[in-house]
């Protein structure tokens, strides 16, 4: 049998637990990939048999058996993330019954409470002994750097750097793990990434939801830049742009991406463009506008879409755009990284699409480019030109493409079950580093303040969006 992990959620009566955290240790569980029990510590006053009722009455009827199963390793502790932890000790004392236990603590909190909570953790001797403490906290990690510096001396001061997993879902999900191996494991496309021949990289989250009901509170109070850019973009981002790493290891691993997260600049003469929705449209249906939203303020100033463009300013991608775009509302859901090759010196072939006229001049067409799709689709395209059957030269764009589901079938193992195995198991390769947090937050507070415009729900966004791109540059991806 397996070493015992205690997983300790803080925050178990919340939505995370519930819709990720706890399908994820399931069917961690139920594949025999740890021998776990799970503690959940909330303000209800729940028994042991309430909580797994709650729990159960939330997962997808195809989990219940398993829960089923898993049920008797459930427990719960009435606290406070504030509250002495004396109680909780003593539980996971007893349910350990004298074997030897790692422990994860799984904070789960309002980000208000994480510098309390790893206080008190510190101050209880919980993060001490056994063969394993950690401590997973998750985003937000602050809302600026002062507080994600101060967030972080906090943790060191309590926990050493290799107790802390700093998670961001994005780097859970395959498609996105496989940015880094479909880089550095194919030799063919290195020589190409890089300013010579990349003209363009953007980078898009497209979100067909609005604020979900019951997070306006949270939400209102960060907005897109800080919810999906500050972290989860930059993190693509920095997966893209990074130098090849000389291993695996996860500190030379995350000093790679701590580097292309500092060479990051924003150009003054192309602010950001921030803006929220207004009433509009979802999958045909009317929709309110932002402010109209459950439990957001008439005087609320977050963005719901911002769009940014950004340089990598180091010897591989000086003066190479990289444009990111994240929105909720929009027409369609998809997250993408689409990275677009120079096109030849001169052009030789007539093309069978309509070149695009910029300020009276016509473009010519950028035939190459690698489209990385992350989600729904999980999928790789390299586009080129063909030449069109017939007389003549004229070409016509092809693709070779690659789908995941073609090529392995059944879906992949959900962000949260990886991260949450890996962190069981000590490796933090896909968790966020101190330095990591805070360059991405240094670049991020380097953005000027800008006015927030509108945008109908089920929209593309404002068209000032459109305008981050230069010339010929092309136009923003429709997934
Ligand atoms: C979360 C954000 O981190 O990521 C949400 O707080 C967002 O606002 C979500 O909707 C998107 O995650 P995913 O995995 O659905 O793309």
């Amino acid at each position: 049998m397996e070493k015992l992990v205690q997983v300790v959620i803080f925050g178990a009566s919340g939505d995370l637990a519930a819709r990720k955290l706890v399908p994820a240790l399931l069917a961690i569980a139920s594949k025999g990939a740890a021998n776990l029990q799970l503690v959940g510590v909330a303000r209800r006053p729940y028994s042991d048999a309430e909580f797994r009722e709650a729990l159960a009455a939330r997962l997808d009827p195809g989990e219940r058996g398993a829960f089923e199963a898993f049920a008797g390793r459930v427990h719960y502790v009435r606290g406070d993330a504030a509250d002495g932890l004396e109680p909780l000790r003593t539980r996971l004392d007893e349910l350990a019954g004298g074997a030897p236990a790692g422990r994860l603590f799984y904070l789960s909190l309002k980000p208000g409470l994480f510098v309390p909570a790893m206080e008190n953790l510190g101050g209880s001797g919980l993060l001490q002994g056994g063969p394993w403490r950690r401590v997973i906290v998750e985003k937000p990690f602050g809302h600026d750097l002062a507080s994600a510096r101060t967030l972080n001396q906090t943790l060191h001061r309590v926990a050493e750097e290799s107790q802390i997993y700093r998670i961001d879902h994005y780097l859970g999900k395959e498609t996105v793990q496989n940015l880094f191996a479909f880089r550095f494991n194919n030799a063919i496309f290195e020589p190409l990434w890089n300013r010579r021949h990349i003209e363009l990289v953007q980078i898009t989250v497209a979100e067909e939801l609005g604020v979900e009901k019951g997070r306006a509170g949270y939400y209102d109070a960060v907005g897109a830049l800080r919810d999906m850019v500050q972290n989860h973009m930059l993190q693509i981002l920095a997966l893209v742009a990074m130098e090849p790493p000389s291993s695996l290891d996860p500190e030379t691993l995350r000093d790679q991406k701590v580097a292309a997260l500092k060479a990051l600049r924003f150009p003054r003469e192309d602010p950001p463009v921030r803006a929220r929705y207004k009433a509009g449209t979802a999958d045909g249906r009317p929709v309110p506008g932002y402010l109209d939203e459950e439990g957001v303020g008439p005087d609320s100033t977050a963005e719901t879409f911002v769009a940014l463009r950004a340089e990598v300013a180091n010897w591989r991608w000086g003066g190479v755009p990289f444009l990111l775009r994240h929105g909720k509302r929009m027409p369609k859901r998809f997250t993408e990284v689409k990275v677009q090759f120079r096109v030849p010196p001169i052009q030789l072939f007539d093309t069978c699409a309509q070149p695009p006229v910029v300020d009276g001049l016509a473009c010519q067409l950028r035939p190459n480019h690698l489209t990385l799709s992350i989600q729904p689709r999980e999928a790789l395209s390299l586009g080129f030109g063909v030449k069109v059957p017939g007389p003549g030269m004229i070409m016509a764009p092809a693709e070779l493409a690659f789908d995941y589901r073609d090529r392995f079938g059944a879906q992949t193992a959900p962000a949260y079950e990886r991260l949450l195995l890996d962190a069981i198991n000590g490796d933090p390769s896909l968790f966020l580093r101190n330095d990591e947090v805070e360059a991405a937050w240094s670049a991020v507070d380097a953005l000027p303040a800008q006015p927030l415009l509108d945008y109908p729900a089920g929209s593309w966004g404002p068209p000032e969006a459109d305008r981050l791109f230069h010339g010929c540059e092309g136009s923003w991806s429709r997934g």
